[in-house]
């Protein structure tokens, strides 16, 4: 994506006060956005830009990681909008101990936070075994006061049950794929089960899909678009949920979902979309980012 393809124009954003935007309540006592903007692929020299437009648009937070290389971006506007829920992530070469420790300070100085509101393991990686050692780093993190809430991505039941057995201490969220293709059930409830919050990472599919007859058909019922559907879908679910883009059009789009909500209808059609084979990212149990 060119630079050209995001003209940022604060001016334009429109300031919207939002009292229906909830805030969910976390197993350590603190509270999250439900709502956010994700920003993996988003560039890194347009990530300021991009994220102070969502800010001023009401976004209440930033998803990004150390993988994306856009933390500084992240950081920039946060000079701006210090209030921004901020969660950013432990890369799987980064896991383990001392690897951790550094590579969140790496993090926090990026974003220059001296408090990261959450930081997630960003993949389990089961086969280096490192992802116990990783949470003990972030707990003597929290207890030190450098970060709010820990929490992790990719997990899978058995890692869950874990790190907790090992540690004693619960992610406060477990960040998934999941899209109307993908609607992990099991997961969720399993994450629910251990008051952990899930979150959903490509919570459009990355796009694709939103084409499909029946959520085209709910859009035309609601006078909404796909994207706006499959965003309510999330939230309707009580899932924690961070669509990225990286244009004016539809960040504003994918926030303009406060107004509506699916009826139980729209909600069975949305079930049938789910499909054993329709996961589009790396499989948790067997992906290698070594
Ligand atoms: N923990 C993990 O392992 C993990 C993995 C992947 C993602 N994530 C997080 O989850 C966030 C969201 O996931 P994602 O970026 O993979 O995918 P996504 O949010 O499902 O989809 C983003 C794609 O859809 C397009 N799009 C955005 N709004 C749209 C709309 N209303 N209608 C049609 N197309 C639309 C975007 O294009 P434009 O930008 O051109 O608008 C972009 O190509 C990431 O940014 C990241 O923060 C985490």
């Amino acid at each position: 994506m060119s630079h050209s393809d995001f003209t940022p124009n604060l001016a334009t954003a429109t300031p919207r006060v939002d009292e229906e935007q909830n805030h969910l309540n976390l197993n350590d006592g603190t509270r999250i956005p439900q709502f956010g903007l994700g920003v993996y692929k988003t560039p890194a020299d347009e990530t300021a830009e991009i994220v102070r437009y969502a800010a001023k648009a009401g976004y209440k937070m930033v998803d990004t990681a150390a993988f994306y290389g856009n933390e500084e971006g992240v950081g920039d506007a946060l000079q701006d909008f210090p209030d921004l829920y901020t969660s950013t992530k432990l890369w799987a070469s980064d896991l383990g101990y001392d690897a951790a420790l550094r590579a969140f300070d790496i993090s926090a100085r990026k974003l220059r936070r001296d408090v990261v509101d959450l930081y997630l393991i960003h993949w389990p990686m089961p086969k280096t075994d490192l992802f116990v050692e990783s949470w003990k780093a972030m707990i003597h993190l929290k207890n030190e006061g450098r970060i709010r809430s820990i929490g992790v991505c990719n997990f899978q039941p058995e890692h869950l049950t874990r790190l907790i057995e090992e540690t004693g201490v619960k992610p406060v969220l477990n960040q998934i794929e999941l899209h109307p293709a993908f609607q992990q059930k099991e997961l969720r409830a399993f994450n629910e089960s251990l008051d952990i919050r899930t979150e959903a990472w490509s919570p459009l599919g990355r796009g694709t899909g939103l084409d499909g007859e029946i959520i085209t058909s709910i859009a035309h019922k609601h006078g909404k678009t796909p994207g706006q559907v499959t965003i309510r879908w999330h939230l309707d679910q009580g899932n924690v949920v961070i669509p990225k883009s990286a244009h004016q059009k539809r960040i504003d789009e994918n926030f303009d979902v406060f107004d509506f909500t699916l009826d139980a209808e729209d909600m069975a059609r949305i079930a049938t979309l789910d499909r054993a084979d329709g996961r589009t990212g790396p499989n948790p149990y067997t992906a290698d980012f070594s």
